[in-house]
């Protein structure tokens, strides 16, 4: 079958069967160019809430298909590739949690949005990039918080808010290898270029990146809605390397520098034309979750969504 047949039977089935195409920005350029909607975590959670649709067919990792299965019970919820995993979400487990509670009755998990649905379930709220620093901002000074899995992520929140917080030693084997001589050395490269950096990446909180100008901390969507609205032409891109995909087609006269041609999520990869065909076609693999760690792991992220 060629590509473009390929596409056309994606495009019938989902109008026969009702169904809606969710995309994460690090999916394959060809993945991104048939979502109905792409988008960051953030957005992502909540278009799965929003949509009529009876099918979602989620292409990103598991932790998100997971999450679109808890806020929408009554719709089919698809991974094309039942074993696109994520290196953050597997480092944390609900056990972990529950011993950390024993010793904290008062204390507050925050959880990462890249976290599975047992881990949810032992979670207070819920938070992704694009809003870690209004949840924690929202939680009470005299509560100790336990920020779980991304320690990157964590210690930039610590920093920038002044919160102190106890952090889980995890981290996305992507980001975590974006570090600051990378950084320095690509604007030095291109001095006039804006540096987009994901508070994943291992120097998020190094105070040398934190005060060059020109360098802003956002979540994906964050860094596509500031490339659309700067004068500059030139940006360095620090995070997953697909993001440029989006980024370039929204402004084609710009110009995008991967911080490193590697900073590639192989799991987000794994998901294929072919693959999101094969998930509606067969309607496979559909994401199940207990209904009770369904119920308790909505409460978190329920809570996360009403933060405006
Ligand atoms: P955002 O989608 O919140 O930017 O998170 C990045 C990420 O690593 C998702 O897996
Ligand atoms: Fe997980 Fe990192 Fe891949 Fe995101 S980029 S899915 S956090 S491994």
């Amino acid at each position: 079958m060629t590509k473009a047949e390929l596409i056309d039977r994606i495009q019938q089935l989902k109008r026969e069967k009702n169904a809606v195409i969710l995309a994460h920005y690090y999916t394959r350029p060809e993945v991104q160019d048939i979502a109905d909607y792409l988008g960051d975590s953030l957005g992502l959670s909540q278009e799965a809430g929003k949509t009529d649709a009876q099918i979602i067919v989620f292409c990103g990792v598991h932790f998100m298909a997971e999450t679109a299965a808890i806020i929408s019970p009554d719709k089919k919820v698809l991974i094309p590739v039942q074993g696109a995993g994520c290196s953050l979400a597997e480092s944390i487990t609900g056990e972990a949690l529950r011993a950390w509670k024993k010793d904290h009755p008062e204390g507050v998990i925050v959880s990462y949005v890249n976290t599975t649905a047992e881990v949810k379930a032992w979670t207070d709220i819920c938070c992704t990039s694009a809003n870690a620093l209004k949840v924690v901002k929202s939680i009470p000074s005299d509560r100790q918080i336990l920020f779980v899995p991304d320690k990157n992520l964590g210690a930039w929140i610590r920093k920038v808010t002044g919160r102190e917080m106890e952090l889980w030693d995890g981290d996305c084997c992507v980001h975590e290898r974006i570090t600051s001589d990378m950084i320095l050395a690509k604007s030095q490269e291109y001095p006039g270029a804006d540096i987009l950096i994901h508070p994943e990446c291992h120097c998020s909180q190094d105070e040398k990146i934190l005060q060059l100008p020109q360098a802003y901390m956002y979540s994906t969507a964050g860094m596509i809605k500031h490339a659309l609205q700067s004068a500059k032409k030139q940006f360095i891109i620090a995070t997953e390397i697909e993001t440029i995909h989006k980024l370039q087609q929204d402004n084609p006269e710009k110009e995008f520098i991967p911080i490193h041609p590697k900073t590639i999520c192989g799991q987000m990869k794994k998901v294929t034309l072919e693959s999101v065909w094969e998930a509606l076609e067969k309607e496979q693999h559909v994401v199940e979750i207990s209904e009770e760690i369904r119920r308790r792991a909505w409460i978190p992220i329920e809570r996360m969504l009403q933060i405006k």
